[in-house]
């Protein structure tokens, strides 16, 4: 008797008149395959067996006299290649490159205390360094609302944590459909799905845009977020790219298509790194007039900007004629997720052929109560937003009156200009080191390359205190690293900071 046994066998008989019975059996410790073989079984049927292998050839070979089984010994041949070398050296080389660049990331562990934000533990090997954070896209604190964090208490206990499956198999609670209800709403749309992230959004959107509109052309902002790239990229249909917020540019570019070709203008409405706005309006009559589908991100302004957080295009009065829009519930909502919002067909289309909506676990029913508090919440409490624009502009000011080159930016981010990226790295150090400021170094491929930043957060949570000391640290970090001040740009480089 041979020392083996068979671990898993499946004996399936396939469409036709050939089958094979896949053995997989442990010989001492070496993994053998072994095949049986028929070419003239007349039906079809599968078996699972779970027996020793001369049991089971035995018993199927007894069974059907046309059934005989070959041994395939794998060979293994030495291979001349340090196999672990080879791929490491690879992998290495690009850290090394990486680090050349002064562009490593080094991530920060922290623990946001639940109450204290914006200030917060920085955990380091030498202990804890309380910080204020000052470059969180929490953007108004929801993720520690007590609204939303009791919301997110109540359904552990009802529901525990998991979906338990995608959305089409038993993946769909009653808080992901309350959700997509309420964003629906917020959004004056027929629809909204919710996805795991803003990102996987926008890659389920232009996915479904690609498969549904035949030879469909994307008009593409100049800036456009890498999930909005990759996912037009992966369509393998023609992308256009506009310059940034350039809709004379764009209009050029429509011109020369055909007004019956499927077209979609793809751009954001506040640009996270620059804190750029676009020129909805614009855009929208250049879709209306060159028959173009819009869709806009409004990841870095739902929650922020409208009378009930929907964004610019609702604080422009524009929601309607806006044909998709795709946000996030991991910024100003404080939770998690991402979502995209349009009329029925669009969502059901999305909803029916993106496969990375299709094959994926949903989002865990306790994130979906979380953002569905965080919200109904928004909805009702603009004075939050008023707040926040308010933070944002006095920082705004206060740099300026110091001659820091932050950048004009028509939103709530505040950028600080350094343009290198040691220095940038440098310089952000110092600040945490120094002043216990956290403000992480944006450099390339966050930025193109020259155009490193300290881009700052505010939250309505700042106090005056926190601004006077933020905006003192930054200055003087300028002045010891001796970093440009906005006099020492030319007039041309200074237009970018007006
Ligand atoms: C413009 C834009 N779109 C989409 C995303 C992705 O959103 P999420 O963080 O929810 O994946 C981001 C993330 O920063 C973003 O900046």
């Amino acid at each position: 008797m041979m020392q083996y046994r068979v671990l898993n066998a499946e004996f399936q008989i396939n469409i036709g008149y050939t089958f094979q019975l896949n053995l997989y059996m442990r010989v001492g410790i070496n993994l053998h395959q072994k095949t049986l073989q028929h070419t003239k079984c007349p039906f079809l049927k599968t078996f699972n067996i779970n027996m020793t292998s001369e049991q089971a050839i035995t018993k199927y070979t007894k069974f059907c006299p046309y059934l005989h089984y070959k041994e395939m010994k794998s060979e293994t041949k030495k291979c001349p290649i340090d196999h672990s070398q080879f791929y490491s050296n690879q992998f290495k080389g690009v850290i090394q490159q990486i680090k050349d660049e002064g562009r490593y990331r080094e991530f920060k562990s922290l623990l946001r205390t639940n109450g204290e934000f914006p200030r917060a533990i920085n955990k380091t090997p030498a202990g804890d360094q309380p910080i204020t954070l000052w470059c969180s896209n929490d953007y108004l604190g929801m993720s520690q609302n007590p609204m939303v964090t009791q919301a997110t208490k109540n359904a552990i206990d009802l529901t525990g944590i998991g979906a338990g499956g995608t959305r089409n198999i038993g993946g769909t609670s009653i808080y992901h459909v309350e959700l997509e209800r309420e964003l629906a709403d917020l959004h004056r749309k027929d629809s909204a799905l919710v996805m795991n992230s803003g990102y996987v959004a926008n890659m389920a959107t232009l996915d479904t845009l690609g498969k549904v509109l035949k030879d469909v052309t994307f008009l593409s902002d100049a800036k456009n977020h890498a999930s909005l790239i990759e996912g037009m990229r992966a369509t393998k249909k023609d992308r256009i790219i506009f310059k940034h917020n350039d809709y004379q540019d764009l209009e050029q570019k429509l011109k020369q298509l055909d007004i019956q070709q499927n077209k979609v203008i793809v751009f954001e409405s506040v640009y996270s790194m620059n804190g750029t706005v676009a020129p909805i309006q614009q855009f929208i009559n250049l879709a209306k007039k060159y028959n173009a589908l819009t869709l806009i991100d409004e990841v870095h302004a739902v929650g922020m900007y409208g009378e009930r957080g929907a964004g610019v295009t609702e604080k422009l009065g524009l929601q309607k004629d806006i044909d998709i829009v795709t946000g996030t519930l991991g910024k100003a909502f404080g939770c998690s997720g991402g979502y995209v919002s349009a009329n029925t067909e669009i969502v059901d289309s999305i909803r029916s052929t993106a496969s990375n909506f299709i094959f994926s676990t949903s989002m865990s029913p306790i994130i979906a109560a979380a953002c569905l508090e965080s919200v109904k919440y928004l909805k009702t409490h603009p004075e939050i937003r008023e707040r926040h624009q308010y933070v944002a502009s006095l920082i705004k000011a206060k740099l300026k009156s110091k001659g820091i080159p932050a950048l004009n930016s028509a939103s709530h981010i505040v950028p600080v200009f350094i343009g290198d990226p040691l220095l940038c790295k440098e310089a952000s150090e110092k600040l945490l080191n120094e002043y216990n400021i956290y403000i992480q170094p944006i450099n390339y491929p966050t930025v193109p390359r020259g155009q490193e930043i300290l881009r700052i957060s505010p939250t309505p949570l700042h106090t005056e205190e926190m601004i006077d000391e933020l905006v003192d640290s930054i200055e003087c970090v300028f002045k010891s690293l001796n970093l440009k001040m906005e006099s020492q740009y030319t007039a041309e480089q200074r237009a970018i900071f007006q």
